[in-house]
């Protein structure tokens, strides 16, 4: 690790709330209003809520000539098929998704998903115009054991594999290590600083140019009260919220601390 931050990039910053398996199509409306005159004000900052399949129609009508995205958290790679329980970009693009969030540690733990099933579902969320959020991250025993760029190596190379060289910059990376979701447990800034550097040198050693423009967040434990220090990190930029982002004030906080 340690590699020089890559400069002369302008990143816009993104910063995506992820409501994981939280709020009901009702609930999801008084959210975004109570976050929407929240956000109004900010420039040079994009915002993303990733929602439950069932809260996506709502969402994008509300949130529709604002400031704010809306991304679903999952998608089959398949425009369609025989996959019981499965949504498919094409899907998601016809309801105006923004984008979706690929890969995330709950998915992989939870629920099987494979380096070998993302190294198709990022390229088929690009080829039908939602942005990908890739996250990425080791464990607690993996750091515990020296195992952290190892593992961001294996899985930045396994799930990318299916993207063009020109294509990586449209990719967002989340940097979320597993011991920090969830945990109050944040990384600290140098913990963040040095695993997103590293993900942004294994971008690089494919195209430098995608390392410059590459967005790389940082996700777990992200509150409004430790962003600041995160955000305006050299290659940090923006956070991929949980918790946090479940309330419109605590995640219009977080919003404003990557304005400033
Ligand atoms: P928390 O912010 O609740 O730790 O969750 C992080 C996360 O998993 C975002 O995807």
């Amino acid at each position: 690790m340690g590699r020089d931050r890559v400069m002369g990039a302008e990143r816009t910053p993104l910063i995506a709330g992820n409501w994981k398996m939280y709020k009901t199509e009702a609930q999801s409306e008084g959210y975004i209003q109570a976050l929407l005159p929240r956000v109004s004000s900010v420039s040079g900052v994009d915002i993303a809520v990733c929602v439950p399949y069932t809260d996506l129609r709502a969402m994008v009508d509300s949130a529709r000539g604002s400031r704010v995205e809306v991304y679903a958290q999952n998608m089959h790679h398949e425009p369609q098929g025989a996959f019981t329980g499965e949504i498919s970009a094409l899907m998601l693009s016809e309801l105006d998704v923004a984008g979706v969030v690929l890969g995330h540690s709950e998915r992989r733990q939870l629920f099987g998903e494979t380096d070998k099933a993302l190294a198709l579902k990022v390229p088929a969320a690009l080829e039908a115009g939602i942005a990908p959020i890739l996250c990425v991250g080791e464990s607690e025993e993996e750091r515990d054991e020296g195992e952290t760029e190892r593992k961001l190596r294996h899985q930045i190379g396994e799930d990318l594999a299916g993207v063009r060289d020109e294509r990586l910059a449209e990719v967002t990376i989340a940097y979320e290590p597993i011991w920090a979701i969830g945990t109050g447990r944040v990384a600290t800034p140098e913990q963040a600083q040095e695993a997103i550097a590293f993900v942004r040198a294994l971008v690089g050693g494919r195209s430098p140019a995608a390392a410059e423009q590459v967005r790389i967040l940082y996700g777990g434990s992200v509150k409004p009260d430790n962003a600041a220090e995160l955000l305006e990190l050299p290659d940090v930029d923006g956070a991929l919220v949980g918790g946090a982002s479940l309330e419109a004030e605590s995640f219009a906080a977080i919003v404003a601390a990557a304005q400033s």
